[in-house]
């Protein structure tokens, strides 16, 4: 079995070197209590509805098509997903229960297995229904790297989504400082994620367009990197079930994820 396979058929299963996570998770645990910092708690955790499309036949009509391809928001099953800097993995468990299947994606976390465990109550299950759908799970995965991974770094996706990407807290901080952090996570992601996206693919950031989050000037870092924006579609939670938008840092807390926006990025520098 090549390296490769062997480490495929590795994913999801969790790995030995959460022992040498403990100081990052400690770390994560201290900022866990100043989730409401920034955000105020929101209660959605109940959605109602996905939507499904179907494939648009190639041969003029004239055989029904095999295949279904579904749709969730601005995500289909023909698309090749990677996911970064998941939470509590509800977003991703969304996306594959509105797929069926969810052979094409990646789903990623910053956070250690053991770290998900301790802190977030539908992690095992949300984790549960990627493996059973199929979707590669990969932890302590960070997203301003993702191009120089072993195994990411040499595939391409069609879609590349960062939801709420969030340094952390650093209440010792000033604002500037906090904001140069925040900003340089989104530059190094964007940086990074431009390398492995497929000609004509996207790269998805859902991000609060409302007090210090708009200064994080997603736009102009974008085109520092070759990236134009392409859309931006007004964020609604019902339109992912379940999907549960954490603070991260440790704690279960949600965060307040209104108003926000799905920012989209392609390469290149103009509009058209
Ligand atoms: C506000 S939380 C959002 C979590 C999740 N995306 C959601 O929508 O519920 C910010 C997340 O960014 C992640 N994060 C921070 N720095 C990261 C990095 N360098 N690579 C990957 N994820 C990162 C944290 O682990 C945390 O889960």
């Amino acid at each position: 079995m090549g390296i490769l396979q062997s480490v495929l058929q590795n994913l999801g299963n969790g790995t030995d070197a959460e022992e040498n996570n403990s100081a990052r998770d400690r770390n994560n645990a201290r900022y866990a209590g100043n989730c409401e910092y920034y955000y105020r708690y929101s209660d959605y955790d109940e959605f109602s509805y996905t939507k499904t499309r179907p494939v648009v036949s190639e041969n003029g009509g004239k055989k029904p098509p095999k295949l279904t391809v579904r749709w969730i928001k601005h995500y289909s099953s023909s698309h090749r997903i990677l996911l970064v800097g998941d939470g509590d993995f509800s977003f991703s468990a969304c996306l594959a229960v509105a797929f069926g299947s969810a052979s094409n994606m990646i789903a990623t976390s910053l956070d250690s297995q053991n770290f998900l465990m301790r802190n977030y109550r539908s992690a095992s299950s949300n984790l549960m229904e990627l493996k059973i759908r199929e979707c590669k799970v990969m932890h302590e995965i960070d997203a301003t790297e993702i191009a120089n991974h072993p195994i990411i770094g040499r595939m391409k996706f069609d879609r590349i989504v960062f939801n709420f990407p969030f340094a952390g807290f650093f209440k010792e901080l000033s604002r500037d400082a906090q904001l140069l952090r925040h900003r340089k996570l989104v530059s190094e992601f964007m940086k990074s994620a431009r390398e492995i996206i497929s000609e004509g693919g996207e790269i998805h950031i859902l991000h609060k367009t409302n007090g210090f989050h708009k200064e994080w000037k997603l736009e102009s870092l974008a085109l520092s990197h070759g990236l134009r924006l392409i859309d931006a579609v007004d964020f609604n939670g019902f339109d992912y079930p379940g999907y549960n938008t954490k603070c991260g840092f440790g704690g279960d807390n949600n965060f307040n994820c209104y108003p926000s926006k799905t920012y989209k990025f392609r390469l290149g520098y103009n509009w058209n």
